[in-house]
C-alpha cells in the first residue's frame, strides 16, 4: 500500500476530536502529531488517540519534519493566523469552516498557499458526504431540470453561555459564521459566486447575530433562501427546486442523511447512499488524494469558491453592521 498522509492536528477542541476519529475511518491517512498551546492538552489529546508526537505550541507542530499536512481546528478569528504559521513552515494545510473571518484575511492565506506552492482547503466536510455528492450528480444529470431556487437553513438553540465561542463576538461568534455558512456554501455549490444579497438579523445581547435571514441572487435569477441561528432551531433541511421537480435533502443533511428525489411524473424516491465512518473522513481522503496527485487545490472545494463564499459572509455581515472586535 502506499504511504499514509501524516496528518498533526493543531488544536485539541471539540471538533479536533471528530477529526482524528474521521482519520482513523481512512485508509489514506494517520495522525502523526498534536499541537496545543498547553503541553498537557497535547499530551491528554495524544494519549486518547495514541498520537506519538505532542507538542506545546502551534509553532512546534509547524515546524515538525514528521508532520505531512495539518488541519486547523481553532475558534474562527485565529484560522488565519495558524494555517499561515503552518503554509510558512511549509505544510499544506485544511482550515476548519469559516475558512477566515473576512475575505482581507482569506486573501492573505490563500496567497501565502499559492506563493509557496502548497495545498490548502477550507474543511466545508459536508460537500464531500455521498449524499450530497448524490444531490450534486442528479442536478447536473437534469433529474429536476434546471434548479431555479434552493431553501435551506442551518440553525439550533444553542445555550445561554455568552462566553463561549459561539456567542463571544471575541471569538467571531454569531450563527452565520458558524452554521448559517453551510447553506451559503451548499448554494454556491450550486450556483456559483453571489450576486446579490439582501439579509435581516437579530443582534443579541452580545452584538452577534442569534438568527438571520438571508434571500441570495446568483446569474440567471436564481435565488435561494437561507436561514441560520444559533438560538433559534431551525428544520435544518434544505430543498432543490428545479424546473421539473424537487429534491430534499432531509434533517441534518449537512451531516449526510438520506435524499428524496421528487421528479414530476414521477414516485417519489428516497436514496440514502451508504456512508463509512464519522463522515470526516470524506474529506480528509480527498486531501490525501489531491496530495498525492501533487494538486495545490481541491476541484470540490477550490480557494476562489471559498474567497467568493467569505466575500458573500462579508456583504451579509455590512448589511447587518456586524464587526467584530480584531477587524
Ligand atoms: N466541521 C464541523 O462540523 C465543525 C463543527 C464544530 C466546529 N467547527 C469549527 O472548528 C473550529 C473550532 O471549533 P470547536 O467547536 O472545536 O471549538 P473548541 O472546542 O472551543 O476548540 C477550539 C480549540 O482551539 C484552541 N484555541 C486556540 N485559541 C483559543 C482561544 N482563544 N479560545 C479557545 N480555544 C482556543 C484550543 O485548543 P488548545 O488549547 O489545545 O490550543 C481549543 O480547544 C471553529 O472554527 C468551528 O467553526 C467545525
Amino acid at each position: 500500500m502506499s504511504k499514509k498522509l501524516r496528518w498533526g492536528i493543531l488544536s485539541t477542541g471539540h471538533i479536533a476530536h471528530k477529526f482524528a476519529l474521521g482519520v482513523g475511518a481512512t485508509e489514506s491517512s494517520e495522525v502523526v502529531a498534536v499541537g496545543s498551546r498547553t503541553r498537557d492538552k497535547a499530551d491528554a489529546f495524544g494519549k486518547e488517540f495514541d498520537i506519538p508526537r505532542r507538542h506545546g505550541s502551534y509553532e512546534a507542530l509547524a515546524a515538525d519534519a514528521d508532520v505531512d499536512a495539518i488541519y486547523v481546528a481553532t475558534p474562527h478569528p485565529m484560522h488565519a493566523e495558524n494555517a499561515i504559521l503552518c503554509l510558512r513552515r511549509g505544510k499544506p494545510v485544511l482550515c476548519e469552516k469559516p475558512f477566515a473571518i473576512n475575505a482581507a484575511l482569506a486573501g492573505q492565506m490563500i496567497d501565502t498557499a499559492r506563493q509557496a506552492g502548497l495545498f490548502l482547503m477550507e474543511a466545508m466536510w459536508s460537500r464531500f458526504l455521498p449524499p450530497v455528492r448524490k444531490a450534486k450528480e442528479l442536478v447536473d444529470a437534469g433529474a429536476i431540470g434546471e434548479l431555479r431556487m434552493i431553501m435551506a437553513d442551518f440553525g439550533f438553540r444553542g445555550a445561554w453561555k455568552p462566553e463561549t465561542r459561539l456567542l463571544n463576538p471575541d471569538l467571531a461568534g454569531g450563527g452565520l459564521l458558524d452554521v448559517g455558512i453551510y447553506p451559503v456554501s451548499l448554494s454556491s455549490m450550486f450556483f456559483g459566486a453571489a450576486r446579490a444579497v439582501a439579509s435581516q438579523a437579530h443582534l443579541g445581547e452580545t452584538g452577534v447575530d442569534e438568527q438571520a435571514g438571508m434571500v441570495v441572487k446568483y446569474d440567471g435569477g436564481r435565488i435561494s433562501v437561507i436561514t441560520t441561528g444559533v438560538r433559534t432551531r431551525t428544520p435544518m433541511e434544505a430543498w432543490l427546486l428545479g424546473t421539473e421537480g424537487r429534491i430534499h435533502l432531509h434533517r441534518e443533511w449537512w451531516r449526510g442523511n438520506p435524499l428524496t428525489l421528487m421528479a414530476d411524473g414521477k414516485d417519489p424516491e428516497t436514496i440514502d447512499p451508504p456512508m463509512v465512518g464519522n463522515g470526516f473522513n470524506y474529506e480528509i481522503d480527498e486531501v490525501a488524494r489531491c496530495i498525492a496527485a501533487g494538486k495545490t487545490e481541491s476541484d470540490i472545494m477550490p480557494l476562489d469558491e471559498t474567497l467568493s463564499i467569505v466575500t458573500l459572509l462579508d456583504e451579509i455581515r455590512a448589511q447587518w453592521g456586524l464587526k467584530y472586535p480584531m477587524e
